[in-house]
């Protein structure tokens, strides 16, 4: 009767790794949950006017289910105030502050450089492009614009009275640098 030891043994053996198995995982979710600390959402400042949280996820469908199409949102209005605004970043390319419906740009003509090149500029008293786009991939300065900065609008686009699909936090650092003084005694 040998056997019947085995079996019971056996038997005993799987019992106890699955209790121990349950413990780790009961635990383990448990202490999981513990880590993860408050919800993203409720730190960043979302603005008044954002869309729904809901909806966040899916901007361009603005909510609307899947199966059903919506009627498009109005087009943009493109702001034409020769008004600068704030440059997120110090290497952000600056939005254009005027229209710029039928300026072509091919390879035969490039008429934003009319205006902006550096010859021209004093002419239209517009502000030259700076001197980055004069530079090729090796940071080596030519004498006409460089092919990389030549498709204008790769880069810039108008300025538009659009509201943004998404809410987010961002802050400048200069907002950061005031609140930092502000804190600190
Ligand atoms: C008729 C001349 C003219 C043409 C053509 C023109 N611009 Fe301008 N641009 C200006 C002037 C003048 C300003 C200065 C602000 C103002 O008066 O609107 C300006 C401002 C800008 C600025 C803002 C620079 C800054 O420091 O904030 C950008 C960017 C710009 N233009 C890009 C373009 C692009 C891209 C094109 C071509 C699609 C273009 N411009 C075509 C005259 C022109
Ligand atoms: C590859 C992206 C890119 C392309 C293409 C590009 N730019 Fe820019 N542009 C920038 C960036 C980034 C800045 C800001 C930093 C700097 O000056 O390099 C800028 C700055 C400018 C400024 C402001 C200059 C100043 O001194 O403040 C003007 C005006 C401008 N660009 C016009 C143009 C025009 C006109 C063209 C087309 C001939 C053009 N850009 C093509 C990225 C680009």
């Amino acid at each position: 009767m040998r056997n019947k030891y085995l079996i019971i043994a056996t038997a005993l053996s799987v019992l106890l790794a699955l209790l121990l198995f349950y413990a780790g995982w009961k635990f383990g979710a448990s202490s999981s949950h513990a880590d993860k600390g408050p919800d993203v959402a409720q730190v960043a400042p979302v603005p008044a006017d954002a869309p729904p949280a809901g909806q966040q996820i899916d901007a361009l469908r603005r909510g609307v289910p899947i199966d059903q199409e919506a009627p498009p949102p109005p087009m943009a209005h493109v702001e034409n105030a020769d008004i600068k605004r704030v440059r997120a970043y110090p290497m952000q390319p600056p939005t254009i502050p005027h229209a710029i419906d039928n300026y072509q740009v091919d390879k035969n003509s490039n008429r934003c450089l009319l205006c902006h090149s550096r010859a021209n500029a004093a002419t239209f008293q517009a502000p030259p492009v700076s001197v980055t786009h004069y530079m090729d991939r090796d940071d080596q300065f030519l004498a006409t614009i460089s092919s990389r900065r030549y498709f204008c609008n790769q880069c810039h686009v108008v300025q538009t009275d659009a509201r943004p699909l998404v809410a987010n936090g961002f802050r400048d650092i200069d907002t950061v640098i005031a609140e930092d003084k502000q804190g600190s005694p």
